[in-house]
């Protein structure tokens, strides 16, 4: 029995109609260096609008020390970037990946603006994490197609 015939016998058992299921279409991950978000909330407005909305800023900037959570959101904005060429997929400018947390802290891409139509086609997912020095995050977008009746 060849390993695809096992993979369909178990994928027809376990899927019922109208289940959703997801393959992956890209991934991506980035790391950047955290003194590079030692920016000030004022004097660095230009480029902080360009990358980050303003619930992003106002998330960050919460903290003491906002910089490894600026690093950290900038890293899954290019991690979701990368996830979308791989995808072929039309290239988001980055204030449009808006990245917020959950009330357990999880990290998501919102549905606000291009993502609102998108979000019906597919999912996004990302996981972030930082340090004194570096921060990291990685993203895979993915189809959400419904199981065939
Ligand atoms: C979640 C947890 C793994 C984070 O680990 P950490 O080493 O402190 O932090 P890291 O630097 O690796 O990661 C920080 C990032 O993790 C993400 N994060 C936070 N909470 C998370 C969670 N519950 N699940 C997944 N990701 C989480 C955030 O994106 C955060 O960065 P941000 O605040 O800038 O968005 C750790 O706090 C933990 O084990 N918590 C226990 C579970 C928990 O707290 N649940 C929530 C109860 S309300």
């Amino acid at each position: 029995m060849t390993i695809e015939y096992l993979h369909t016998i178990i994928c027809v058992t376990i899927r019922k109609p109208g289940d959703h299921y997801m393959s992956i279409l890209g991934i991506g991950c980035d790391v950047e260096e955290v003194d590079r978000f030692n920016l000030d909330k004022d004097a660095d407005k230009t480029f902080l609008n360009r990358i980050f909305t303003p619930l992003e800023q106002a998330y960050c900037f919460s903290f003491s020390s906002p910089a490894p959570h600026l690093a950290g959101r900038f890293c899954a904005k290019e991690a979701v970037i990368k996830a979308f060429s791989q995808a072929s997929m039309k290239i988001p400018e980055y204030h449009h990946i808006e990245i917020l947390n959950g009330p357990s802290g999880v990290p998501f891409v919102s549905d606000s603006g291009i993502f609102e139509d998108m979000g019906k086609t597919i999912n996004i997912h990302i996981s972030i994490s930082h340090c004194a020095s570096y921060a990291m995050a990685v993203a895979t977008v993915s189809s959400r197609d419904e199981a065939k009746k």
